[in-house]
């Protein structure tokens, strides 16, 4: 039964869509709605943003280990509830049991990372120049959060903002992807039985167009202080945009092209194993996803052929079965999806699977698991013989498609990688720690791997991208903090007279032209 879910801001449910409804539903059964979405309009998004900057100062003001112990409730609630939340991850979005189990899980690894981090918040003491006086950092949260995400992840990525955000001491307003409403309204209801006061954390449902009026109105109003964004490199440069006019730096992980370089001493049966999941887990719909395999010539041929013949006979279909991916998340990504296929010209080979595009009846897989028909479900895909000048080369292509290239030396596989201007994650597979220390110095990416896909990034690491893949920024772990919090600088004198900086110094006398007498 489709469930009804409305935006929730101050903890009182909107009255009505503004901006009418949408359903999202199941995309491996699309009979199956799951839920009725009622949208904001523009102005009840920057109203739910002025709710947020009202109930900042408050919160603040609640001691940091107190909030931290809010987050440890929250991490155990989650946990209590894993197996209902995964189960909604995998009938709203499609993602097998398992992986949606390992996405509830990653709420709990960050939560219980930073449920430690109310008792710390450190500042430094720093000695002054001059006696009498001593000098002081503190971080200071930056006030209400804007959270903008996307759905493939629907609750894990959104808890890397929410919950350092809410940590240290500043209230938020998430707008998550309307095709995931209901595993999203979840995760907040989840949160909000951890005791966070109202106004504190809001969720909003919008459409793309009345967010980025809404984010504008804020900004505006200054009841915006910081934007977090994950999603398309097109709009993250939009809001970088928008943000900029305001001074503001956000917070943007974007797409990703994501190298795997296969090396002369790489283990071919590892770096299947790699390219199978990160290439075609979660229907290639990660940003971490494999873009192109680089392998090098003298192990291209054996690593295409073993490759194929694993995507081949991977199970595809239904992903409360066990498959190794279920269908598109939503019709606008299958859509897309279908829109990269045509990128496949004559000069690339085709692998992977008995038909290509839209796995149907007539254009079957072999081995399918479940009705194809009765949802989005598609070919596994690789391409290989891309080429840099090619738009499957180039451009990020979200969805079961990897392309494979070959290269003679390293310096060509580290341009290769870097070619597209992404740089989010990539991955080397060989046992030459030489080549392995030369690749991570010269690939752009914010991540690397080592004889380990481009996907599966552990919750306490810095995560994001550099280039096409986001401007610098970094989630997780304690760099995460630098997105939340600014810096504060005190100094207190206590000398009783002005001191003044770089002119009130002592100084002792050096003789600076003394040598040795040798
Ligand atoms: C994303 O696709 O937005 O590293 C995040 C991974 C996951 C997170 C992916 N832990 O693949």
């Amino acid at each position: 039964m489709a469930r009804s879910i409305v935006s929730i801001v101050n903890g009182r449910p909107a009255e009505r869509a503004r901006a009418g409804t949408v359903s999202s539903p199941n995309p491996s059964r699309l009979s199956d709605v799951v839920a009725e979405v009622g949208l904001a309009d523009a102005a009840a998004f920057a109203g739910a943003c002025a709710a947020a900057k009202r109930a900042q100062p408050a919160w603040a003001a609640i001691p940091a280990p107190v909030r931290g112990r809010t987050v440890a409730a929250m991490g155990r609630i989650v946990e209590a509830n894993k197996d209902r939340l995964a189960r909604l991850i995998t009938r709203e979005l499609g993602k097998p049991y398992p992986e949606a189990l390992g996405e509830v899980q990653e709420i709990i690894d960050t939560c219980d990372f930073f449920l430690g981090e109310g008792r710390r918040l450190y500042g430094q003491t720093v000695p002054s120049e001059m006696p009498d006086k001593q000098l002081f950092t503190f971080r200071v949260p930056v006030g209400a959060v804007a959270v903008v995400t996307a759905g493939n992840f629907p609750v894990a990525v959104p808890s890397w903002y929410l919950v350092p955000a809410l940590v240290t001491g500043n209230t938020v307003v998430w707008k998550p992807a309307e095709y995931a409403a209901a595993s999203a309204m979840a995760l907040f209801e989840l949160l909000q039985a951890a005791g966070l006061p109202q106004g504190v954390l809001n969720i909003v449902f919008a459409d793309g167009q009345a967010t980025f009026a809404g984010l504008e109105l804020g900004l505006r109003a200054g009841t915006i202080d910081k934007i977090g964004f994950t999603g398309s490199t097109a709009v993250g440069a939009r809001i970088g945009e928008l943000a900029g006019r305001h001074l503001q730096t956000p917070c943007l992980e974007l797409g990703g092209k994501n190298p795997m370089v296969v090396t002369p001493s790489a283990d071919i049966e590892l770096a299947v194993a790699g390219a199978l999941f990160s290439g075609f887990g979660t229907a290639g719909q990660r940003c971490t996803s494999l873009g192109t395999v680089i392998a090098h010539e003298s192990v291209h041929e054996e690593f295409v052929a073993r490759l194929g013949a694993a995507v081949s006979a991977a199970a595809v279909g239904d992903p409360a079965e066990d498959v190794l991916y279920g269908p598109m998340l939503d019709q606008k990504f299958a859509g897309r999806f279908e829109e990269y296929l045509r990128w496949i010209q004559p000069h690339h080979k085709v692998l992977g699977s008995s038909g290509l595009g839209r796995i149907t009846g007539a254009n079957p897989r072999a081995g399918f698991v479940g009705d194809p028909e009765a949802g989005l479900f598609y070919h596994p895909t690789i391409v290989d013989g891309v080429q840099p000048g090619d738009e499957l080369f180039c451009e990020e292509t979200f969805g079961p498609i990897i392309g494979v290239t070959r290269y003679t030396t390293l310096d060509d596989a580290i341009m290769l990688a870097n070619t597209p201007g992404y740089g989010l994650s990539a991955s080397i597979y060989g046992n030459d720690p030489r080549e392995v220390f030369r690749f991570r110095q010269g690939v752009s990416a914010g991540m690397v791997s080592v004889n380990n896909s481009t996907s599966g990034a552990e919750a306490h690491l810095p995560f994001g991208g550099n280039g096409k893949s986001g401007n610098g920024s970094r989630q997780s772990g304690i760099w995460v903090l630098d997105q939340f919090t600014r810096w504060q600088a005190m100094n207190w004198d206590y000398s009783g007279h002005l001191q003044k900086a770089q002119m009130d110094v002592a100084e002792l006398a050096a003789d600076l032209d003394f040598r040795l007498q040798t």
